[in-house]
């Protein structure tokens, strides 16, 4: 019997890569370039899998190209906002996802940002580099201590929680939360976590909010000017979320006026495009979307793809199935 046909929308892992190789007739992108409109839409036409990534608009123009042969979308990251899973319910695509691979990572480059942008460290990495540190002095580049203070979630699902364990008990964080489906209340007893009516009461209590929910139309610029507003001068806001879930002009001028005391970014609106006055802030610390960017997380990634579409193609549910 033929194998499946999959064509993947990214350099991935060697590893992974060979592993398709022996599985399925794949068709990888060797030169790891961003395709096109109308390279999507052929290879709906000619694989019976397409893996896209969190950086390929996977939109209705693209599902809806006539003559299809593609069944299944195994996508390549925990978040789906990429795609447009109406489209993708309309057009018969099962649709699948990555979750629980990259949580740890994800919270870890979320503790990272937290630390950098509290500690001053990509200021001081610059200071460092550009030859301008004259020693130290009692009175250089101070930072704000992170053990004890507030951590406020905004959503407390895998990766919220990892955070809320790291800092909880690594650094002696109280966790205060809001999410309208909260965890069991066992895990929370474990994290001394505490539940908040809404987001607007972590805003105005948390001394680093760090935002944990998917992007998409409902949480578009969920952090805007009046919700930057209500959180202390001395607070941090951390986003390894998505970027459109913060207004980023309204964070900007936040950032600028001393309306809040710094940002750590993982994610942007219209990524990899970033808002040019951001690089002129240095209480910001900028990353290019690292959240699961380690060799294991990346590689487990493309197993766990691997595995919805060995599932699928035998007739099976894909473990990881969103549509
Ligand atoms: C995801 O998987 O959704 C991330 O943003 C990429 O690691």
């Amino acid at each position: 019997m033929s194998k499946p046909r999959v064509i993947v929308t990214r350099k991935w892992p060697d590893q992974v890569e060979q592993t398709l190789q022996e599985l399925f007739d794949v068709q990888l992108n060797v030169d790891d370039h961003q395709m096109s409109v109308s390279e999507l839409q052929q290879a709906l036409q000619s694989a019976d899998a397409l893996c896209p990534t969190v950086s390929d608009s996977i939109n209705a123009e693209v599902l809806d190209v006539d003559s299809k042969q593609a069944r299944i979308l195994g996508s390549y990251g925990v978040g789906f906002n990429h795609i447009d899973l109406e489209a993708a319910k309309a057009n018969a695509l099962v649709v699948t996802n990555t979750p629980d691979v990259l949580t740890d990572c994800t919270a870890d480059l979320a503790m990272t940002l937290m630390l950098m942008i509290a500690r001053r460290a990509g200021e001081g990495e610059r200071h460092v580099r550009s030859k301008e540190w004259t020693g130290w002095r009692p009175t250089h580049m101070i930072g704000t201590k992170i053990t004890g203070k507030t951590l406020g979630l905004i959503g407390m699902g895998r990766i919220a929680r990892a955070m809320a364990h790291k800092a909880h008990h690594g650094f002696g964080m109280k966790i205060i939360f809001s999410d309208p489906y909260p965890p069991p209340q066992d895990l929370l007893d474990s994290l001394q976590a505490e539940s908040r009516d809404s987001m607007e009461e972590v805003l105005q209590e948390a001394d680093f909010v760090s935002l944990h929910c998917p992007g998409g139309k409902e949480t578009w610029h969920l952090i805007n000017e009046e919700r930057l507003a209500m959180m202390k001068s001395s607070a941090f806001l951390i986003n390894s979320a998505r970027g459109d879930v913060v207004d980023s002009q309204a964070l900007i001028e936040a950032l600028k006026t001393g309306g809040i005391a710094g940002a750590g970014l993982d994610v942007y609106e219209g990524e990899p495009n970033i808002a040019e006055e951001f690089l002129t802030l240095d209480n910001v610390v900028l990353l290019p979307h690292l959240g699961s960017a380690s060799m294991e997380t990346r590689v487990a990634m493309g197993m766990r793809v691997i595995d919805n579409l060995k599932a699928f193609f035998v007739g099976e549910e894909p473990h990881d199935r969103v549509v």
